[in-house]
C-alpha cells in the first residue's frame, strides 16, 4: 500500500456538510457542490472501517430565514419548520446517509453555542465595540446585513446586500453601500449607535498563515496543505494578505441565539458564528441518541472534514477556525473540500428567477431514479472549476453510459449465465493471457478509486468505478461467447467465470456513488459486500452459486423529457416576470386572417368625457379612416399627427363612445402599461403590409 494511503487507513474522520439554510427548498447545485459528494466520501468511509460521523442539519437563523418569513406572509418558525421538512424528506428520498440531520433551532443548539460565546468572552476573545449602523425608523429596528441593499462599490450592481454583493462576490459592509436602502421599509435608513462583540481576527494572522499554507500549528503538522484545494487555499491567502479585521459577532436581530449576557437585549449571535456550532451540537445530539461521546468526535486524533460551496471558504478555512482555536479543546479542519459552482442550462441558479431544478422536485418526478441523478452529478461536479448541468448531457450521461456501458454488461453476463448454465456459475478452466490481464486490471481500479477519493477527486473516482464497466463489456466483446459456445463450450465456461467477477466487483465499487444500483447489482449475483478490502478479488462468486434473473436497472432517457424539462424550466423562469403569459396557440390560418399595416395619423382630436381615447384619422394606404385609440394618456394629439404607426384594418368596426371605430391602431406595452407606437424604420409608408 503506498505511504499516502497507509496514513490514511487507520484514521478517524467527523465529516461535516453545510448546514442549508431552512428558507427554501435544495436544487441541484447545493446537491452537487456540497450533499453528493459528502456522501460518496462517507460512504467510502464506511466500507474501509474508518470511525465516522456524518453531520447535517438546518441552519435557521440569520436574515435569510426572517426576510423569507415576511415575504411568504408567515413567521420565522413557520418558515423553518416548512422548509425543514421539505429538505429533510429530499435527502432521505436521495438517499444521502448523514449519522444525523439536526436543527439549530434546537434547545441543545442553543445552549451549545451561547456556553461556546460566553467562553471566548470570559476568555477576553471578543472586543466590545461601539459603532454607527443603519436603523430604519419606521420599523425601529436595526439593519443588519441582507436587511439593507444599494448600489455595489465595485461593480455598481445596484442591488448588493449589505453583507455582500451576488454579482462580483465581494464581502460587504451596510455602510459600504450606494445609496442604501432598507428592505423592510425601502426608505433610506439612517445612522444610530449600537454596540456588539467583535472578533479581533488581526490577532489571527499569523498562525493563520502556518496553517494554511504550511498545515503546522504551534510548529507541529496537522494537515498536508498540498492537499487542499488550490481555490480554498488561494481565496484564504488573499483575504489574509489584504489584511484581516475585526468583525462583528453579534447582531440586533429579534430571530436567532440571544446573546448570554447581561444589558443584550434585542441582540443574538450572527448566524456565522451560529451556524458552524451546529456542527457540534449536532454531534453532541447524536452521541445522546447513540450512547456515544460527542467530544470524541471533536478531540484528538481525528481528521475534521467540511464539505462547503466556494461561498463558505473564509467562514469555515479561516473564522471558525479562529472560534475553535479560540475556544481551545477542539481539532481544527484537516481539509475543507470546497466547490465551484454549478450553473444550469447556461444561466447561474436562481431562487427568485425560478432557475433552478429542485431536488425534491426531481424525486417526486422521477421516483426511482435517483442514482441517474447521481451519476450525472458527479460526472460534472464543479470540484475546481464552474460547472454545467443541461437536460442534455442528463440524457446523454444516462443513455449512453448508465445504460450502454454499465447496464448492458450486467444484463450481458447475467443472460448468457442463465442461457448457458441456468443461472449457475460454471467451473472456470485455466486462464488466458487475456483473462489475466483483465483480473489484474480488476485488482488496481479499486486502488485507483481510494487514492482518488482520499485526494477528494470524486469525479475522477467515479470515472475509474465505471472503467470496470467498460472492462468488462471489452472483454465479452473481444472475447465473444456467444459465438465459441458452439465450438469450445469449456473455454465460455471460463469467460462467463470472470465476467461474473467483475459484475460481483461492481457491487462493491460501485457502492459509494450509486448505492442503490449496486444494491440491486449484489441482489441480482447474490453477494453482499460492503468491505471495500475484498472489492477487486477474482474470486467473490464461487462456482456452483445461483444467481437471480437479471433485470434491465437502467431505462434510457426519452428526447421528450429533455423537451418537457427545458420547457418547464423556461415557463417557470417567466412567472415572476410581470407580463401576461403566452396565449393559446394559434394556426398559420389564424394569423394570416388578420390585415395588419402601416397607416399614418392625418389627424387627431380628443373624445370628449372619455380621458383615454383619440379619435384619429388615419391614411391606410388603400383608404382614409376613422379609429378611435385608448392611448389619450400616453400620447397628445399633436405628438401623434404624422406618425406612421401599424394598424389592424380588417377589425370589425365596433361603435365607441358613439364614433364609428374602423380599425384599431397596434401598441407596444411595457410590464408598467405604458403603451409605445411601432414605429418602422424611416422609408416605410402608409399601405405597407406587417407580416
Ligand atoms: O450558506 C449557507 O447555506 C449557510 N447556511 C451555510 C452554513 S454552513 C455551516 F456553517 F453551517
Ligand atoms: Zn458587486
Amino acid at each position: 500500500m503506498p505511504a499516502q494511503l497507509k496514513s490514511m487507513s487507520k484514521a478517524k474522520f467527523t465529516v461535516t456538510a453545510a448546514l442549508p439554510y431552512a428558507n427554501g427548498p435544495l436544487h441541484l447545485g447545493h446537491v452537487a457542490g456540497v450533499y453528493l459528494p459528502a456522501d460518496i466520501f462517507v460512504r467510502f468511509l464506511r466500507m474501509n472501517g474508518h470511525d465516522v460521523a456524518f453531520i447535517c442539519g438546518s441552519d435557521e437563523h440569520g436574515a435569510a430565514i426572517t426576510l423569507r418569513a415576511k415575504k411568504e406572509g408567515i413567521t420565522p418558525s413557520e418558515i423553518v419548520d416548512k422548509y425543514d421538512g421539505i429538505i429533510r424528506k429530499a435527502f432521505q428520498d436521495f438517499n444521502i446517509s448523514f449519522d444525523i440531520f439536526h436543527r439549530t433551532a434546537s434547545e441543545i443548539h442553543h445552549k451549545t453555542s451561547q456556553d461556546f460565546f460566553l467562553k471566548l468572552y470570559e476568555n477576553d476573545k471578543f472586543t466590545e465595540e461601539t459603532s454607527e449602523q443603519y436603523y430604519d425608523e419606521e420599523f425601529q429596528q436595526f439593519l443588519a446585513d441582507r436587511y439593507i441593499t444599494g448600489e455595489c462599490p465595485k461593480c455598481q450592481n445596484p442591488n448588493a446586500y449589505g453583507d455582500q454583493c451576488e454579482k462580483c462576490g465581494t464581502d460587504l459592509s451596510p455602510t459600504e453601500l450606494i445609496n442604501p436602502k432598507s428592505t423592510l421599509s425601502g426608505k433610506t435608513p439612517v445612522l444610530k449607535t449600537t454596540s456588539h462583540w467583535y472578533l479581533p481576527m488581526e490577532r489571527h494572522e499569523d498562525w493563520l498563515r502556518e496553517w494554511i499554507k504550511e498545515g503546522k500549528l504551534d510548529g507541529v503538522q496537522r494537515h498536508d496543505p498540498k492537499a487542499w484545494r488550490n481555490q480554498v487555499v488561494g481565496q484564504c491567502m488573499s483575504w489574509i494578505d489584504g489584511g484581516l479585521h475585526s468583525r462583528a459577532m453579534t447582531r440586533d436581530l429579534d430571530w436567532g441565539v440571544k446573546v448570554p449576557l447581561p444589558n443584550a437585549e434585542g441582540k443574538v449571535l450572527y448566524v456565522w458564528l451560529d451556524a458552524p456550532i451546529g456542527y457540534i451540537s449536532a454531534t453532541k445530539q447524536w452521541a445522546l441518541n447513540e450512547g456515544k461521546n460527542w467530544e470524541d468526535y471533536w478531540t484528538g486524533d481525528r481528521k475534521l472534514v467540511h464539505f462547503i460551496g466556494k461561498d463558505n471558504i473564509v467562514f469555515h478555512a479561516v473564522i471558525f477556525p479562529i472560534l475553535l482555536k479560540d475556544h481551545g479543546g477542539f481539532i481544527l479542519p484537516d481539509n475543507v473540500p470546497a466547490s465551484e459552482f454549478l450553473n444550469l442550462e447556461g444561466d447561474k441558479f436562481s431562487t427568485s428567477r425560478n432557475w433552478a431544478v429542485w431536488l425534491h422536485e426531481y424525486l417526486a418526478a422521477y421516483p426511482g431514479k435517483e442514482d441517474e441523478l447521481k451519476y450525472v452529478l458527479t460526472s460534472i461536479a464543479p470540484e475546481t472549476k464552474d460547472a454545467e448541468f443541461t437536460w442534455k448531457e442528463y440524457q446523454t450521461r444516462i443513455n449512453s453510459e448508465l445504460a450502454d456501458i454499465l447496464g448492458n454488461f450486467i444484463n450481458r453476463a447475467l443472460v448468457l449465465t442463465h442461457k448457458y448454465y441456468e443461472g449457475v456459475v460454471p467451473q472456470p478452466g485455466a486462464y488466458t493471457q487475456e483473462d489475466l490481464s483483465t483480473l489484474d486490471e480488476m485488482k488496481q481500479i479499486p486502488q485507483r478509486i481510494s487514492k482518488l477519493i482520499y485526494a477528494y477527486k470524486l469525479r475522477e473516482a467515479q470515472a475509474e468505478a465505471m472503467n470496470l464497466a467498460r472492462l468488462g463489456n471489452k472483454y465479452l466483446a473481444d472475447q465473444e461467447p456467444w459465438k465459441l459456445i458452439k465450438t469450445d463450450p469449456e473455454r465460455v465456461k471460463t469467460i462467463m467465470y470472470v465476467a461474473l467477477q467483475i459484475t460481483a466487483n461492481l457491487g462493491i465499487v460501485l457502492k459509494p456513488f450509486l448505492p442503490n444500483t449496486a444494491e440491486k447489482i449484489s441482489s441480482m449475483v447474490n453477494f453482499h459486500s460492503s468491505d471495500w478490502g475484498l472489492a477487486g478479488n477474482s474470486d467473490q462468486l464461487s462456482t456452483g452459486t445461483t444467481i437471480n434473473t437479471p433485470e434491465i436497472i437502467f431505462q434510457k432517457v426519452e428526447d421528450s423529457l429533455v423537451e418537457n424539462e427545458v420547457g418547464k424550466l423556461k415557463n417557470a423562469n417567466m412567472v415572476e416576470s410581470n407580463f401576461e403569459a403566452q396565449k393559446e396557440e394559434v394556426t398559420f390560418d389564424d394569423f394570416s386572417k388578420m390585415d395588419i399595416r402601416l397607416g399614418t395619423i392625418l389627424e387627431a382630436e380628443k373624445v370628449e368625457k372619455a380621458d383615454k381615447l383619440l379619435k384619429l384619422l388615419v391614411d391606410t394606404g388603400i383608404d382614409k379612416r376613422t379609429i378611435v385609440s385608448g392611448i389619450a394618456e400616453h400620447y397628445s394629439p399633436e405628438e401623434v399627427i404624422g406618425k406612421t404607426v401599424q394598424v389592424l384594418l380588417n377589425l370589425a368596426p365596433r361603435k365607441i363612445r358613439g364614433i364609428e371605430s374602423q380599425g384599431m391602431i397596434l401598441m407596444a406595452e411595457d410590464a408598467e402599461g405604458k403603451l409605445s407606437f411601432m414605429t418602422p424604420e424611416k422609408g416605410f409608408s402608409a399601405g405597407g403590409g406587417v407580416r
